[in-house]
C-alpha cells in the first residue's frame, strides 16, 4: 500500500516508523514530516492546511490511505473532503471532531448523557461570566472555545485572576471568542484514556500520563507535553468498565444519535478522583509525546489496524501489546515555550547506539544534506522499554546526555509520581 501521512511531529514520525515495518506498506509520503521521517518515507513540502492541493498530490501519487496526525485539519474537516473526493483516509470527520474542536460540543454532550465532568456555565458576555465568577468558588477554571493549540486553559486562584482571564479570552487572544467557559476545579490525578475506533465498535489503544509543565514537579507554565509514559499507574479493571462505561459509550452514543460516526483514534483527558473518572477534554486524535510511548509497546501491525477501521472491521480484530513499561522524555530547545531559536545544528545523532527497546522521534527538526537542524519547540523525544519506569527513564536520560545537544533541555523528573514517591 502506498501511504500518506498529514503532520510533521514526534506523533506523526512514530506513526511513520510503525507502520513503515508492516509488511503491507510499499511506500510513505510524509506532508510535510521532518528530519525523521525523511530516512523512511518522502517528504513533501506541502501546507497542510489546503485541501485541495493535497487532494491533487494524493490523486497523482495514487496515495492507498491517508492518515491525519494533528487535530486542526480534521476539525476542519479534510476528512469529509477527501472521503467526498473516494480517498480512504483513517480520522475523524468535521462533526465528530468538534468533541476537541468546541468545548461547549462535548460539555452539552455531557449533560445530556450525563457524563461526569466538572461543573460547568458557558457564557457568551463577559459581564455574565464575571457574575458568575463573583459567587463562585477558587480556583476555578477559564476555558476559552475553539482550538486554542493546548493554550486558552487558565486555572484561576482567585477573583481577579479569574477576571483577568475572562478578559483576555474575549479580547481575542486565542482568536475570536465568541463563547467562554468556566468550571469547577477538579483536583485529582490526570491520566490519558486512548481508543481506537471504526464507527461502529472500538478497542482500548492504552492509557498514559503525560507532563504538560515545563518545569520539574510540574511547575510554570503549560507546553505541548515535556514527555510521558505508559500505562498510567492510575488504571486498573474497574476504573476501565468505569471509563467505558460512564464516559466513552455514551459519547459515543451521542455522536451516533446525531447521525454521526467516530471513526479513528479518541483521546480522552481524565481526571481521576478516588478511581472515579471525570472528563476533562477529548482530543480527536492521538496525544503527542502519548504517541511516541504508546506505538513502541504494540505488537500488532498498526496498519491492520487502520484498516480495520476504515472498514469497520475492528470487531474482528485482537490488539496486541508488549508487557514493558514506556517513558519518554522530549528534549526541547531552550527558552521554549516562550522565545526559543531555530536553526541549531543536532551533531552526534547518528553516533548513538540504539538498543532494540529504544526509539528516537524527531519533532521539531529538518535536514538539510546529512545534516539535522532543529526547527521547533519540541525537538526530539527519547523513549525506552524495560520492566520499570526507573530503568527506562535512566536510559532516556543516558542517551540524551550522550547527545549532548547544546541548545536542549529537557525534565529529568518525568514520571516522578510513580518512580520517586
Ligand atoms: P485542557 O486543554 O482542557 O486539557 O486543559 C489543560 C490542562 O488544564 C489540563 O491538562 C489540566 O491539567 C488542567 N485542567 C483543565 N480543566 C481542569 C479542571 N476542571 N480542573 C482541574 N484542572 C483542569
Ligand atoms: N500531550 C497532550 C496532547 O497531545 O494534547
Amino acid at each position: 500500500m502506498i501511504i500518506c501521512i498529514i503532520g510533521s511531529g514526534g506523533r506523526e514520525h512514530a506513526i511513520c516508523k510503525t507502520i513503515s515495518i508492516s509488511p503491507k506498506v510499499s511506500k510513505i509520503y510524509c506532508l510535510p514530516g521532518n528530519a525523521g521521517t525523511q530516512e523512511l518515507a518522502e517528504n513533501i513540502n506541502l501546507d497542510i492546511n489546503n485541501f485541495k492541493k493535497i487532494l491533487k498530490f494524493l490523486k497523482e501519487s495514487k496515495v492507498d490511505l491517508v492518515i491525519v496526525g494533528p487535530e486542526k485539519p480534521l476539525v476542519n474537516g479534510i476528512v469529509d473532503y477527501l472521503e467526498n473526493n473516494n480517498i480512504k483516509v483513517f480520522g475523524p470527520r468535521k462533526i465528530p471532531s468538534q468533541l476537541e474542536g468546541s468545548k461547549t460540543f462535548t460539555k452539552n454532550i455531557c449533560k445530556k448523557y450525563n457524563i461526569p465532568t466538572a461543573n460547568f456555565g458557558i457564557f457568551e458576555k463577559k459581564e455574565d461570566a464575571i457574575k458568575f465568577l463573583k459567587n463562585s468558588k477558587f480556583p476555578i477554571v477559564v476555558k476559552a472555545d475553539g482550538l486554542a493549540a493546548g493554550k486558552g486553559v487558565y486555572i484561576s486562584k482567585n477573583l481577579s485572576e479569574a477576571i483577568e482571564a475572562v478578559n483576555e479570552v474575549f479580547d481575542g487572544k486565542f482568536g475570536v471568542a465568541k463563547k467562554i467557559l468556566v468550571e469547577e476545579f477538579l483536583n485529582g490525578e490526570e491520566m490519558s484514556f486512548f481508543i481506537v475506533c471504526d464507527g461502529k465498535n472500538f478497542k482500548i489503544f492504552k492509557t498514559a500520563q503525560d507532563h504538560k509543565r515545563v518545569n520539574e514537579r510540574d511547575e510554570g507554565k503549560n507546553t505541548g507535553g515535556m514527555g510521558a509514559y505508559s500505562p498510567s499507574g492510575l488504571i486498573n479493571e474497574s476504573l476501565e468498565i468505569k471509563i467505558i462505561d460512564k464516559i466513552i459509550s455514551p459519547t459515543l452514543k451521542a455522536l451516533q444519535e446525531m447521525g454521526e460516526k467516530y471513526k479513528g483514534f479518541l483521546y480522552a483527558g481524565l481526571m481521576i478522583l478516588d478511581n472515579e473518572p471525570f472528563l476533562i477534554e477529548y482530543n480527536v486524535r492521538m496525544g503527542d509525546p502519548e504517541c511516541q510511548t504508546i506505538l513502541p509497546l504494540l505488537k500488532t501491525d498498526l496498519i491492520d489496524i487502520f484498516n480495520a477501521c476504515c472498514n469497520q472491521e475492528l470487531d474482528n480484530m485482537n490488539i496486541e501489546w508488549k508487557e514493558e513499561k514506556s517513558l519518554c522524555i522530549v528534549l526541547c530547545s531552550r527558552g521554549y515555550p516562550d522565545k526559543f531559536k531555530n536553526n541549531i545544528k543536532i551533531n552526534n545523532l547518528n553516533n548513538l547506539t540504539l538498543n532494540n527497546n529504544d526509539f528516537i522521534f524527531h519533532a521539531g527538526t529538518t535536514g538539510k544534506g546529512n545534516e539535522i537542524f532543529s526547527n521547533g519547540g519540541r525537538v526530539l523525544n527519547f523513549v525506552s522499554l524495560s520492566n520499570s519506569f526507573k530503568s527506562s527513564r535512566e536510559r532516556v536520560i543516558k542517551l540524551i546526555e550522550q547527545l549532548n545537544w547544546e541548545n536542549g533541555f529537557f525534565r529529568k523528573d518525568i514520571g516522578f509520581k510513580i518512580i520517586d514517591k
